[in-house]
């Protein structure tokens, strides 16, 4: 194919892609997700066989935008970071504390590309460890490919959108606990934004999500994150169901991590 043809090509297959969005969003989000480079790495995904088609849009973030895609018969997530609206400085601090990716420097894009791919190495380190994760399935530069965490076609609601009845709340909440002392003991990650935002309900199970800014243990601030990570998820339960406290969360994490350290030994 010549090259004039084949960029003809690549043109009229973007358009494709930008036919299926064309409702999914309003035109401003649509032109700070899809630049060009974007819409070339959705297209690289198509053409790989990572994702068929692409639906509507499931949430516009602060920053990133998630959307329905489907291949086969599998409903996916794709969650998109927008390059231009990125907090790039923010993430800048929490990627140098983090010894995976102390080393990444470079353009917004390179920057961005980074976060994804933490997101990504989160999200399998976690689920490695036992916990309830959207499973990630691939990622390129700014775009990370998960499982749709989707219940009779409807997209499970946050914990925040959802009454529980209260036996029910208190076995998330135990489960939640679970997870984040997983998380801690098993994956040696903290969280860093848990709270009733990041925790989806999916039938009777808790999923927990969005880890982009999530880090090791050994970063700087691995300490305070799991203090706020855990104030915040004792303080939903609280208020909403009357039940939780920081320190029984806390004295479940020692607890853990004693047995863990006693199983080593023996
Ligand atoms: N895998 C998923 N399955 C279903 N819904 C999701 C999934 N990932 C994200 N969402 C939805 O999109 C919203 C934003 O995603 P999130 O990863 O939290 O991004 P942000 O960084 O913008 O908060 C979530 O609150 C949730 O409603
Ligand atoms: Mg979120």
């Amino acid at each position: 194919m010549s090259r004039r043809t084949r960029d003809e090509d690549f043109d009229t297959k973007i358009d494709i892609i930008r036919t299926r969005l064309k409702d999914s969003d309003d035109k401003n989000v649509q032109d700070a997700v899809f630049d060009k480079r974007t819409l070339m790495d959705l297209y690289s995904l198509a053409s790989k066989g990572v994702i068929d088609a692409l639906g509507g849009s499931v949430c516009t973030g602060k920053e990133a935008n998630i959307f329905r895609a489907i291949v086969g018969e599998n409903e996916l997530a794709l969650k998109i970071y927008r390059i231009s609206t990125s907090n790039f400085n923010a993430m800048q601090d929490y990627l140098q504390g983090d010894p995976r990716f102390s080393s990444v420097r470079g353009t917004k894009r390179a920057i961005v590309a980074a976060w994804t791919r933490k997101e990504f190495r989160n999200l399998s380190r976690a689920e490695e460890a036992g916990v309830s994760v959207p499973h990630p399935i691939a990622m390129k530069e700014n775009i990370l490919v998960m499982d749709l965490i989707v219940a009779d076609g409807q997209v499970a609601p946050t914990l925040k959108d959802t009454n529980l009845e209260q036996e029910e709340a208190r076995a998330i909440y135990e489960r939640i606990i679970h997870y984040i002392s997983l998380l801690y003991n098993r994956a040696q990650l903290v969280h860093a934004d848990l709270s009733e935002f990041n925790i989806l309900y999916n039938q009777g199970e808790p999923v927990i999500i969005d880890m982009g800014q999530s880090v090791t243990l050994d970063h700087p601030q691995a300490r305070r994150f799991l203090e706020r990570d855990i104030a915040n998820v004792a303080h939903f339960f609280r208020k909403k169901y009357d039940l939780g406290s920081e320190q029984e969360i806390w004295n479940r994490l020692i607890k853990d991590k004693d047995e863990m350290e006693k199983r080593r030994i023996d």
